[in-house]
């Protein structure tokens, strides 16, 4: 799945540029939306996120592009691969800035994990 976000002055820390926190929820948020439209009647909550590291800074204004890809799946949980490109308009490029793993179990309706629904129905 695809997804975009512009990076506005309310997500930057003191320094002006991107506060790493709002990186890591979109990439949470996005990622689980991805999980949760590839296995409908699961309903995901993140066990684990992999290394997180920052190794650019992000201006404001820089429109980012999120492509969260299933890598795994386990009896009750998923795993998927999100990388996080910064796009520059001006010339049409963009740049890898991030790239992490995230894990989601699936819950029934008591709260307990259950194991993945069968393609395309309910577990
Ligand atoms: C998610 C939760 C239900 C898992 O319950 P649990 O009894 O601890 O689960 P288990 O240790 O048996 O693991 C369940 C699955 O998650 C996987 N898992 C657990 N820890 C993991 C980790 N660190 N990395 C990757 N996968 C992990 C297990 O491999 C297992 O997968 P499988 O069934 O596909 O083989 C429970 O830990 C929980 O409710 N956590 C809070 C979730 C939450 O609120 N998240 C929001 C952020 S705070």
């Amino acid at each position: 799945m695809e997804s975009f976000k512009l990076v506005r002055p309310e997500h930057l820390n003191h320094f002006g540029y991107l506060f790493g926190g709002f990186l890591l929820k979109w990439v949470d948020e996005i990622s689980w939306i991805a999980a949760s439209r590839d296995h409908p009647g699961c309903s995901f909550v993140t066990v684990a996120m992999d290394r997180a590291e920052f190794r650019r800074s992000v201006r404001q204004g820089t429109v980012l592009r999120f492509v969260a890809e299933e890598a795994g799946r386990g009896r009750t949980s998923v795993e998927y691969a999100v990388r996080v490109y910064a796009d520059h308009l001006d010339t049409g490029s963009e740049e890898p800035i991030f790239a992490t793993h995230v894990w989601f179990v699936c819950l029934d309706a008591a709260g307990m994990k259950t194991p993945l629904s069968p393609p395309g129905g309910m577990p």
